[in-house]
């Protein structure tokens, strides 16, 4: 592949949903992009490139995008913020009263398991028909793997207890399927964290976690001020185990004790002792 091919590839994505490729990463282009390239009819990463500076290709500009996306996920990733979601959800229930639904977003959410997760712990909390969650992520397949809520073996083997596995799944062939009241309490749709997020409304908790490490400073800020506007003056954000707001926004404040997890600055006292 020319330097000229990887430098518009690289450009694409980088507009496009703000992934910073290092020339470092230069050797992924081919597998990541190889199912794509013999679909379309490219014998190579430089025709791939040549059509893309072309004008008209926005379909086929999406797809690499899509493709040079990394979503690994898993059940209850980290677990420390899912055990303080678990402290947090009855607090921010209780402040919003009865009949109030609480919403929490989980952005780039890939194939859903964040936001099952999410669900998974409001029903062990007897709370389920008092949450809402939408995930939302750039890749349209990862967001019909998610709708779908199939997961394989292995990826229930990854994070899920056991118990949670038998309460909350079918066995479907060799598959497993995320039962139908976790499904209706779990929304999503494609969307892009670079675009304008006030149409998904306002949200009581944000998780935006392992995706801010593939953009540069100037767009984790970006995002960062994005999310604060989403998000409810008592509300919590949880990011990802090497992600921080520090030197990035003023709007978040570090929960002390609590690695990944922040609040909105100005956020009440008790917002922050849970
Ligand atoms: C590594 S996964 C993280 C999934 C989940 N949040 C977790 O922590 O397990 C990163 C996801 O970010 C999505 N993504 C990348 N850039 C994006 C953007 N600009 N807007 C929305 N989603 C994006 C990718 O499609 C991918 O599914």
């Amino acid at each position: 592949m020319s330097g000229a091919a990887f430098d518009t590839i690289a450009a694409l994505v980088r507009s496009r949903a703000g992934i910073v490729l290092g020339a470092d990463k230069a050797y992924m282009l081919d597998t990541r992009l190889g199912g794509l390239m013999r679909a379309e009819g490219f014998g190579n990463l430089d025709s791939l490139a040549a059509k893309l500076r072309s004008p008209g290709t926005e379909r086929l500009a999406a797809a690499v995008t899509e493709a040079l996306t990394t979503n690994e996920s898993f059940f209850f990733r980290d677990g420390k913020p899912f055990d303080h979601l678990r402290r947090v959800l009855p607090r921010l229930i209780s402040a919003r009263g009865a009949g109030a639904k609480l919403r929490v977003l989980s952005a780039a959410c890939s194939t859903g398991q964040e936001a099952y997760s999410v669900a998974m712990v409001a029903e062990s909390l007897g709370l389920l028909s008092r949450i809402e969650v939408v995930g939302t992520d750039l890749s349209v397949e990862v967001v019909r793997r998610a709708r779908e809520g199939v997961y394989s073996q292995f990826e229930v083997q990854r994070g899920l207890p056991v118990q949670m596995l038998v309460k909350h799944f079918k066995q479907e062939g060799g598959q497993w399927r995320i039962s139908e009241a976790m499904r209706a309490v779990a929304r999503f749709e494609t969307g892009n964290l670079l675009a304008d997020l006030r149409h998904l409304g306002r949200f009581d908790v944000v998780f935006c976690r392992n995706v801010l490490i593939y953009f540069d400073a100037p767009t984790k800020t970006r995002v960062l001020s994005a999310l604060a506007e989403r998000l409810a003056p008592d509300g919590v954000l949880y990011l990802g185990g090497a992600e921080t707001v520090l030197g990035l926004t003023d709007r978040f404040t570090v929960i002390e004790g609590e690695r990944g997890v922040y609040a909105p600055v100005g956020s009440p006292k008790q917002a922050l002792a849970v």
